[in-house]
């Protein structure tokens, strides 16, 4: 055929030049093998040729006999007991013996010519203190993480019979179960397991593998060297999504994290993707659903990731699917999904259009704006199945509370008394709400900022208490400066995105009046806020009425026909009138989450 002519030529050409000494035949000769075979004394060793290659002949249909010489004695090494096996493109060598070192030739020969190779034996004795082989490699163990070494004799594993490893360090046997020494350590077929890795288990470790073969029994070892890499990073955990439903309305936008924790330090690998039912979700910004572009912050003992799932408009085809977030890093693969659904409460919007229209035509338009809060309320409580239970949106707190001591400015007593005490007191102890209080909740010894990052993400809403002095600088250092504080809390957290795109519901709580002189030391995250929401202002129903005379400029517009009673109460500044109380947490229930089914609050209250 065509190809063997082509061998043929191809042979002719190299053969003349390629001479051998082994029997006098013309082989191609593909010098020397590049794998060096190390052995010690008493041990086995096994070479193996690389010749049967497709490179070198197309072995699946030319028939071809292997043979193996020694290139001291020209002699061809055919099974011999005690001492040699070859078995397909090995040969075995037992007992070895330190004249044992040296070339040993493989002639593969066919029909249409030879081809040959050498392989070099290396034979030395183990180094006395370390009982190691004199040749190792390396192997990396990460600190602090479970890891494992792998034995490197599996191409010997593939061809042996009845094989067992033992593991030792320097000269000690590893054992398993049972011996303390030796607990964080567990052999696993051709694996050395090691448990929480520490500094000192770096050293030399050998694998010693006794095996059968062909009535022969030998025993072959290779020696690593273990070294311990502080840098480490190890198995991420998903911290969102849930694994829950996320509901959301048609036609509105989403965007969903997937926050990743990767516990380490140093570089990690660790790629974090969104996938649709294990349809990779596009990168590009488009109409369609995308993932932005992943984002990380080193933290103290690791560094957090995020990738968030953005629907700049969710429609019809987006629900009922998983959206699964996958993590994968050299250590290991982990997910988490959500499942999205639309928001049930649409096929009663239309009803409560009719009722809130009838009210309207009877007459109330008039005084429905002054009123809107009492009949908004009215209407939760009276018709709760109208209201979709946020319960299960994957919250876990109804608000995250922050007050001015949390971002450095001057704690006013009343300020800590009206963060720690009334409000938790009314929406939790009376409303059933549940809070997030810095310094009340956090856990101990939890970093501040994963704490609040993590809390406000937990949260429906965000309720700001704020004197006038909150941000106010003293004019010292500008390390001491509240402003400053709060832009590297802002930025440190969740809050500047938070509050620049609207992701969560924010709730101005204003203790006192601000003056125009306060209000230059806004930070403009929140002079942004506070003109396009206003703020709900408790001095109006308190007796910190300081600064006499000036106008909330920011209060809600709604408040209007309610300014007036609020200047009546404040003509009593030093008794505080139960009705505007009242009519502040009325406010603030107002802006708080539906409740729905869930119990819900006395409607007149007295704190
Ligand atoms: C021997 O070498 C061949 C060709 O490189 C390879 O496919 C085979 O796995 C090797 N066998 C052993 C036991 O190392
Ligand atoms: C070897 O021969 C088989 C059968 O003719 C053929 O399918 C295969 O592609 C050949 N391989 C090479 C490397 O030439
Ligand atoms: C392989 O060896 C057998 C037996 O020694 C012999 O009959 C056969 O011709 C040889 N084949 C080749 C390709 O050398
Ligand atoms: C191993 O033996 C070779 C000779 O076979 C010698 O050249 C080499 O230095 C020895 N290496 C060690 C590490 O003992
Ligand atoms: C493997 O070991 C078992 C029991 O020790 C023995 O019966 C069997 O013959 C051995 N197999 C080989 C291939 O040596
Ligand atoms: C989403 O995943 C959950 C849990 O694995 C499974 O029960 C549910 O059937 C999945 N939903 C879809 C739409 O594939």
């Amino acid at each position: 055929m065509d190809l063997s002519h082509m061998w043929f030529n191809f042979f002719s050409i190299f053969c003349l030049t390629g001479s051998s000494r082994a029997v006098g035949e013309f082989c191609k000769d593909y010098g020397e093998e590049f794998e060096r075979v190390f052995s010690v004394p008493g041990e086995s060793a096994m070479l193996n040729s690389t010749l049967r290659a497709p490179n070198v002949f197309n072995y699946t249909i030319v028939p071809h006999n292997i043979s193996w010489y020694n290139s001291k004695t020209w002699r061809e090494l055919t099974r011999e007991k005690g001492k040699i096996v070859v078995r397909g493109t090995t040969l075995w060598i037992f007992n070895i013996e330190m004249e044992d070192a040296g070339y040993y030739v493989c002639i593969i020969r066919t029909p249409y010519g030879c081809f040959k190779q050498s392989n070099l034996l290396i034979v030395n004795q183990t180094i006395p203190d370390k009982c190691g082989r004199p040749y190792t490699t390396e192997q990396v163990l990460t600190n602090k993480a479970n890891d494992k070494l792998s034995c490197p004799l599996t191409q010997h594993i593939r061809i042996v019979d009845n094989y067992t490893i033992q593991w030792y360090k320097e000269c000690e046997l590893i054992t398993n179960a049972g011996n303390p020494l030796w607990g964080r350590f567990k052999t696993y077929n051709e694996k050395l397991l090691v448990d929480d890795v520490r500094p000192e288990d770096s050293g030399f470790y050998t694998c010693i593998m006794t095996f059968n073969l062909e009535g022969h029994r030998g025993r072959i070892s290779d020696t690593i060297e273990g070294t311990v890499k502080m840098s480490f990073s190890l198995v991420p955990s998903v911290v969102e999504p849930l694994n829950n439903i996320i509901k959301a309305d048609l036609g509105s936008p989403l965007r969903k994290r997937c926050r990743v924790f990767v516990p380490g330090v140093g570089k990690h690998r660790v790629s974090v993707f969104w996938a649709a039912e294990d349809k990779f979700i596009s990168e590009k910004i488009s109409e369609d659903n995308f993932q932005e572009p992943k984002s990380e912050r080193k933290a103290e003992n690791g560094v957090w990731l995020e990738r968030v799932l953005n629907f700049p408009v969710v429609k019809e085809e987006h629900f009922y699917l998983n959206y699964t977030c996958q993590v994968s890093s050299d250590r290991a693969f982990v997910s988490a999904f959500f499942t999205l659904l639309p928001t049930d409460a649409n096929h009663l919007l239309p009803l409560w259009i009719l009722l809130t229209g009838l009210l309207m035509l009877t007459g109330s338009a008039f005084i429905y704006r002054p009123f809107k809060i009492d009949i908004v309320l009215m209407f939760r409580r009276m018709f709760p199945f109208l209201y979709t239970n946020t319960d299960s949106d994957g919250k876990v707190y109804d608000a995250y509370v922050t007050y001015p001591s949390l971002f450095g400015g001057e704690v006013s007593g009343e300020a800590e008394m009206f963060a720690l005490h009334m409000l938790p007191q009314f929406l939790e102890g009376k409303c059933g709400y549940k809070l997030f209080i810095l310094g009340r909740d956090s856990l101990p010894g939890q970093a501040i900022v994963d704490a609040v990052e993590e809390s406000i993400q937990a949260s429906r809403r965000l309720i700001l208490v704020y004197s006038g002095t909150t941000f106010c600088s003293r004019g010292h250092s500008d390390k001491d400066s509240p402003v400053e504080a709060w832009q590297s809390f802002e930025r440190q957290t969740a809050m500047h995105r938070t509050l620049l795109e609207g992701s969560l519901q924010v709730i101005l709580v204003e203790l006192e009046e601000i003056t125009p002189t306060q209000l230059a030391f806004f930070p403009e995250s929140v002079l942004h806020l506070r003109r396009r929401q206003g703020a709900i202002c408790w001095w109006k129903s308190s007796r910190v009425r300081r600064n006499r005379g000036l106008k909330c400029g920011g209060c809600r517009e709604m408040n209007e026909g309610e300014d007036r009673r609020g200047e009546l109460a404040s003509a009593s500044v030093f008794s505080p009138s139960l009705s505007s109380s009242s009519r502040f947490w009325k406010e603030l229930r107002y802006y708080m989450p539906v409740r729905g089914k869930r119990m819900s609050c006395p409607e007149r209250t007295a704190c």
